[in-house]
């Protein structure tokens, strides 16, 4: 891109005042602002002013929604998804894809967050956690396991080396993918690209929702076909409790011939941040709370419970063909007003104590409405979700050490060894179990290194 072509690029899509400081920038200001120029998606940033210009519109023709159906297994349908999902896994077909790109801004971590050290005993990452059960998997089941990492510009070299530096914490590396997510400028009011510096536009993360367009774009939905993977599991960096390609979730997934199946828990409380699966005119959408109504966040029903009582936590499989068509479809676009870092007349960096402009992101959720088959699927979250979201309080490092120790205790309970424990019911020594030595119980057991009735004042069996 040279600085004619930029001109003309910038006068039509009406954004000329990106150059506003041109006269003084030096040649590598020059050259990186005429890169970022090249690589604006423009036909992005129309929709985004036209979303603007349209405000907040609320479709009045709408049905109002009703909750879904969700399915409960039964101990015995467990064990029979469980053995279904297992052929599948053995069959090589499934593929694991992790979305990582985002800020982690709540947290405050330098660093991305998967690299958080959230192991009670070994401060072991978030990565490490992931990581190590899809070498379990792999295993146990003798299959190569591809593991798709979504990271974005603020931190994939960071991830790349994270993983380098853990020598991929035993996964084989070709079986490791990291692919970087589309970065979008913000707008102000007026639908102008905004720069943070003379040179500079200010860019941001497309939300979870890009993860379609760059795994098409990156040549990993090419990589899947090519490895025969028929069922993607998707889930999110911040909760070490998941359990990644869960066998009876995909056994399930299967036999219903799902597009896209999603795992569902009971909402901590009406205003629990999590979106809520909803069925409207026959199709499954997720509302965000902060869309609900008050009334419908509140509502109950006749026993007490939340009439909208399932909240989605972001843990779905794909089915490949359901993926590859989406891949190819535009999403829609959510904005977030913020205080965005930019620069005034003069070229100086301002930080706004308003709201100054706007975010754009993509939510991958948004692709449930498409999906013809789809399975909801409740589990239990003291099992399977603890994220770690916020520097303290709720979801934070310290509530989810405490639910991984909860969950370790649990097995250790099942095959009868007890534990000194404290007042809140966690051991007194910490406890850590490595993915790669059990995942479950039984696995445990199967380590043979317990016996029934045995007491524990502490016990580790961290790292690898
Ligand atoms: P969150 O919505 O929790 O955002 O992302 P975050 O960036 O991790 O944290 P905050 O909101 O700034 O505090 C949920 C998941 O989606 C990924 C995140 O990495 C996390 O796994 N994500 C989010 C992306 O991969 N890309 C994005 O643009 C946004």
């Amino acid at each position: 891109m040279n600085i004619e072509k930029a001109k003309i690029i910038l006068k039509e899509n009406d954004q000329e005042h990106v150059l506003a400081f041109w006269e003084q920038l030096d040649h590598a200001q020059r050259e990186q602002l005429l890169t970022q120029i090249a690589e604006l998606d423009f036909k992005s940033i129309a929709r985004m002013r036209c979303m603007l210009e349209a405000g907040d519109v609320v479709d009045q023709s709408a049905s109002q929604p009703v909750p879904p159906q969700v399915l409960e297994l039964s101990v015995e349908s467990r064990a029979n998804a469980y053995t279904a999902g297992e052929a599948v896994l053995r069959a090589g077909q499934v593929g694991v894809l992790l979305v990582a790109g985002g800020q982690g801004s709540r947290l405050g971590y330098d660093g991305p967050k998967g690299a958080y050290a959230i192991g009670p005993v070994s401060k072991a990452s978030l990565f490490y956690f992931h990581a190590r059960k899809i070498l379990a998997l792999s295993n146990r089941y003798h299959v190569r396991i591809p593991f798709y990492i979504m990271t974005s510009d603020v931190n994939d070299a960071a991830t790349r080396e994270h993983f380098e530096e853990h020598h991929y914490f035993g996964l084989n590396p070709d079986d490791v993918i990291f692919f970087t997510q589309g970065m979008w400028p913000s707008l102000d009011f007026e639908g102008r690209i905004m720069l943070d510096q003379p040179g500079h536009i200010f860019m941001s993360p497309d939300g979870h929702g890009g993860t379609l367009s760059a795994l098409q774009q990156h040549g990993c939905l090419a990589d899947m076909e090519q490895r025969g993977i028929t069922t993607i599991f998707f889930f999110q960096v911040d909760n070490p409790l998941v359990e990644i390609a869960d066998p009876a979730f995909i056994g399930v997934h299967t036999a219903q011939q799902a597009e896209l199946s999603i795992k569902l828990c009971a909402k901590r409380e009406p205003l629990e941040g999590l979106g809520v699966v909803v069925e409207r005119d026959g199709r499954f959408e997720i509302v965000e709370y902060s869309e609900l109504t008050h009334d419908q966040a509140h509502q109950r029903t006749d026993d007490g419970e939340l009439y909208f009582k399932y909240g989605s936590v972001a843990i779905h499989l794909f089915a490949f063909d359901f993926l590859k068509q989406e891949a190819l479809r535009d999403m829609p676009l959510h904005i977030a007003y913020k205080k965005i870092p930019c620069c005034d007349a003069d070229g100086n960096l301002v930080t706004p104590l308003e709201n100054n402009g706007c975010k754009f992101e993509k939510f991958i959720f948004d692709v449930l409405p498409d999906a013809k088959q789809v399975v909801n699927l409740a589990f239990d979250r003291a099992e399977e979700f603890s994220p770690v979201k916020n520097a303290t309080g709720n979801d934070s490092p310290a509530t989810c050490r405490q639910d991984l120790q909860l969950k370790w205790s649990r097995w250790f309970k099942e095959l009868g060894v007890e534990f000194e424990l404290d007042k809140s019911g966690l051991p007194v020594l910490p406890l850590e179990i490595d993915p790669v030595y059990a995942m479950n119980a039984a696995e445990l057991r199967a380590r043979g290194v317990l016996l029934s009735g045995s007491r524990c004042s502490g016990f580790q069996a961290a790292g690898a």
